[in-house]
């Protein structure tokens, strides 16, 4: 069974094999881990990411959302030390019935690392930002996803939550300890 682990600190920085992006269903970048994450892997990644766009319009997806809210979707990691990269959108907070939405981006990352052949992975805290999910409900979900998923993903060793605030920090270490 896979080690779950929670660090506070910065996404881009982590020694796994392949990090989740908390990105939007246009893949087109933006502030945030998005932000950060394209910062730290250079211009190579908004081409894959408008490149992947691209096939999956042509494929059929929406023109607007080439990447729906809970699919998630990969790309190579061109600066950062890592294998890889997951994309992934989560759902706008509406308080509407949201989480079936938050946990599709954490098994769905999960079951493409597995696919992919990755042994470890880090997520950030997905649409606890700009999106403005309850940390608490989201840590909820995230914590229990990845535990549902593991037994299907038997080529991961080890998940890491990593947490950027204090606040979210906490939350996953009550959730796990
Ligand atoms: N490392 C780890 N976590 C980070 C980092 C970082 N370098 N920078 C920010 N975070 C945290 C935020 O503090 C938050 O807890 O990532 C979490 C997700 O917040 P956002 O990045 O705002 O993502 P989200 O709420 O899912 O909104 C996604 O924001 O940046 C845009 O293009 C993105 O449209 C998409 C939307």
């Amino acid at each position: 069974m896979a080690v779950i682990e929670v660090i506070q600190g910065d996404i881009t920085a982590v020694d796994v094999d392949v990090i989740v992006n908390a990105a939007n269903s246009a893949l087109a970048g933006g502030g945030g881990v998005d932000g950060a994450i394209h910062r730290a892997a250079g211009p190579g990644l908004h081409e894959a990411c408008m490149k992947i766009a691209a096939e999956k319009r042509k494929a059929g997806a929406s023109f607007s959302e080439p990447c729906p809210t809970g699919e998630a979707v990969l790309t190579g990691a061109f600066n950062l030390r890592c294998k890889g990269i997951i994309h992934t959108a989560g759902p706008v907070w509406h308080g509407r019935g949201e989480s079936g939405l938050l946990a599709s981006c954490y098994r769905n990352s999960l079951l493409l690392a597995e696919q992919s052949g990755f042994a470890s992975i880090a997520f950030p805290n997905i649409s606890t930002g700009v999106y403005g999910y309850p940390k608490d409900l989201a840590a909820d979900v995230a914590v229990k996803t990845v535990r549902e998923t593991l037994p299907d993903c038997p080529g991961i060793k080890r998940v890491l939550f990593v947490c950027f605030d204090r606040e979210n920090y906490g939350l996953y270490q009550t959730r796990l300890s």
